[in-house]
């Protein structure tokens, strides 16, 4: 497994049982998520997202069933990012106004009365695009400001994008980690409140928030398969940038479905293999990638674990994968002009990683790794597509000219 343009894995021999010495869920458990999604349901952009099924694909690749959860029809913003943002915001207020979030709804956050009960606020982020787009989008449909910094190298489409939503916003000449502590330098000069999507020794309130935002989506994708019959996945896969969005889906099958849950299996682009790079080393402890990460899924592009997600895909995650960017441009493609009878799917370079994966497994030369994932006739696999074509620039020149098609 040398070869550097393949696929690297890694096992976690410890995953499965359940012990004491674990790091608890109770956080991110089905009645937390019950309620944040009941907060979601007041936004009147909240819609369930699509769960396609892909029995054509499925079928060809020898499995039972290929389920997408399809977020690039989240509140109109193109991926799932904004249902993190926007519940720490919540969250943030409600306790600012000293009452229970289940007793607040976004329209009452947007009354004249809240806002003037809570006065100006700065929301100040980092990000590649998605987060950031969400976060601006709940401070302005709150009348509240935002700051937004943005990695070297980001996407002009998706600086608009979060410009469009009111946001101070900028595309800075530091990496992604340097960019969230400028964030947080400024959010203590100035008084701004920082809402980060990852966690750090002393920040932790706010990404707990933001992780449980994002539970939101597994409760629904649950919800959607018990309609077709099914009680559970027997894999999922999960992307990752720091962590956060894959361990908040871990943490919730781990206290929704104990030992019986899914086998999950944590996905990350090579150059920004931060997950994998800590479970190789095994020491229990998270471990960074510094420097340049060069990769298309730029959602992903991250050399810092959250802390608190590392823990929880330490602890419970079965599988780390640190793929070449060709794995997302294939799934991209293979979403994109689907089996007769599939759906059409528009995925992002960050969303369409683990069909990427999976569409592989067929191969020879993946065989192996099949294997030693479990997977077969009567698998039944569940992927998120996290994002649509969040820079449709770059989607065509992947899509239709086929850049990093290389295998
Ligand atoms: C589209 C998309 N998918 C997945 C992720 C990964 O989320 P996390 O950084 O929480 O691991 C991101 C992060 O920005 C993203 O934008």
């Amino acid at each position: 497994m040398e070869n550097s343009n393949h696929i690297k894995y890694i096992i976690n021999k410890k995953s499965r049982k359940l012990s004491e010495d674990k790091i608890s869920t109770d956080f991110i458990s089905e009645e937390i998520i019950s309620k944040v999604r009941k907060f979601h349901n007041t936004f009147n952009e909240y819609e369930i997202t699509p769960l396609h099924s892909l029995d054509n694909l499925a079928d060809y690749l020898g499995i039972k069933n290929l389920f997408l959860k399809d977020e690039s029809y989240r509140f109109g913003l193109n991926a799932f990012k904004v249902l993190g943002g926007s519940y720490a915001i919540g969250k943030y207020l409600a306790n600012r106004l000293n009452v229970d979030i289940s007793e607040i709804s976004f329209d009452l956050l947007k009354s004249r009365e809240i806002r003037e009960k809570i006065g100006d606020i700065t929301f100040v982020t980092a990000t590649d695009g998605n987060h950031g787009r969400g976060v601006a989008w709940a401070a302005n449909r709150l009348g509240q400001k935002s700051v937004v910094y943005m990695p070297k190298g980001s996407s002009k489409t998706r600086l608009d994008n979060i410009e469009n939503e009111g946001a101070e916003a900028s595309i800075t000449d530091l990496n992604y980690d340097d960019a969230v502590r400028l964030a947080n330098k400024n959010a203590q000069n100035y008084g701004w409140i920082m809402v980060q999507d990852t966690a750090w020794e002393g920040y932790h309130d706010i990404p707990v928030w933001i992780m449980q935002g994002y539970g939101t989506l597994i409760h629904e994708a649950i919800e959607q398969l018990n309609e077709k019959g099914i009680e559970r996945p027997t894999h999922v896969f999960l992307q990752a940038g720091v962590g956060s969005f894959a361990a908040s889906v871990q943490g919730y099958l781990v206290s929704k479905f104990g030992e019986n849950r899914p086998k999950t299996i944590i996905i990350e682009p090579d150059n920004a293999a931060c997950i994998y790079k800590s479970a190789c080393i095994n020491d229990g402890k998270s471990h960074a990638v510094t420097g340049e990460m060069p990769t298309i899924m730029a959602g992903l592009a991250c050399g810092e674990p959250n802390t608190i997600g590392w823990d929880i895909l330490r602890d419970y995650s079965d599988v780390y994968l640190s793929c070449p960017d060709y794995v997302s441009a294939r799934g991209m493609r293979v979403l994109a002009s689907p089996l007769k009878g599939d759906p059409q799917i528009i995925s992002g370079e960050s969303g369409a990683v683990g069909a990427g994966v999976v569409s592989l497994l067929k191969k020879q030369s993946y065989r192996e790794l099949k294997e030693k994932l479990g997977i077969d006739k009567n698998s039944s696999v569940l992927v998120i597509s996290t994002e649509g074509n969040t820079d449709p620039y770059k989607y065509k020149d992947i899509v239709w000219d086929g850049d990093n098609a290389s295998i």
